[in-house]
Formats: C-alpha cells, structure tokens, sequence
C-alpha cells in the first residue's frame, strides 16, 4: 500500500495529510457511509461531529468520519459492518 491511502470496502483511497476520512471519502465520489442503528444511510453532513450521520468503522472501532483525521493503513468500513 502507497502513503497516504486508507482501505475502504476493499477499494484504496487517497488523502491529503491532515484530512478526515469523511472529506477523503467524498473526495473520491463516496457519499454514502451505510446504515445507522435505524437502517437510514449515513454520509457528510454537519462535519462538526453534530449529527451522527457519518458514523463509520475504523479498524472496528465507531467514530465519526468527519473528525477523525485519515492516517495510512487504516481499514474504514460503514457502521454496520461488523466482520
Ligand atoms: S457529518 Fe455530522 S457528525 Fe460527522
């Protein structure tokens, strides 16, 4: 894996030092995250870490996509995915 990508869905992304994951993401045409606990899908949206809506997995772990910087070799997957 080059620096600077991060693992989404099996796909690599790019981002620039400094980026969270959710401006990462939308960088290269992802908008939708998944599902929340309710089943709505989750994407960008306040990125102030107000809303919940970019809720994601990073190496398993919960967190909003938007104000959690991207660092290389992570693996983000959408919330509901569990494996
Ligand atoms: S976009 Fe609202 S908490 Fe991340």
């Amino acid at each position: 894996m080059s620096v600077n990508r991060f693992i989404w869905q099996g796909r690599e992304i790019s981002f620039r030092p400094g980026e969270s994951i959710a401006a990462a993401l939308e960088a290269a045409g992802i908008v939708r995250l998944g599902l929340d606990a309710l089943g709505r899908e989750t994407r960008y949206f306040c990125g102030i870490g107000a809303c919940q809506s970019c809720l994601v997995r990073v190496d398993g772990t919960a967190c909003e996509a938007c104000l959690t910087p991207a660092r290389s070799g992570m693996t983000v997957t959408p919330l509901e995915d569990r494996s």
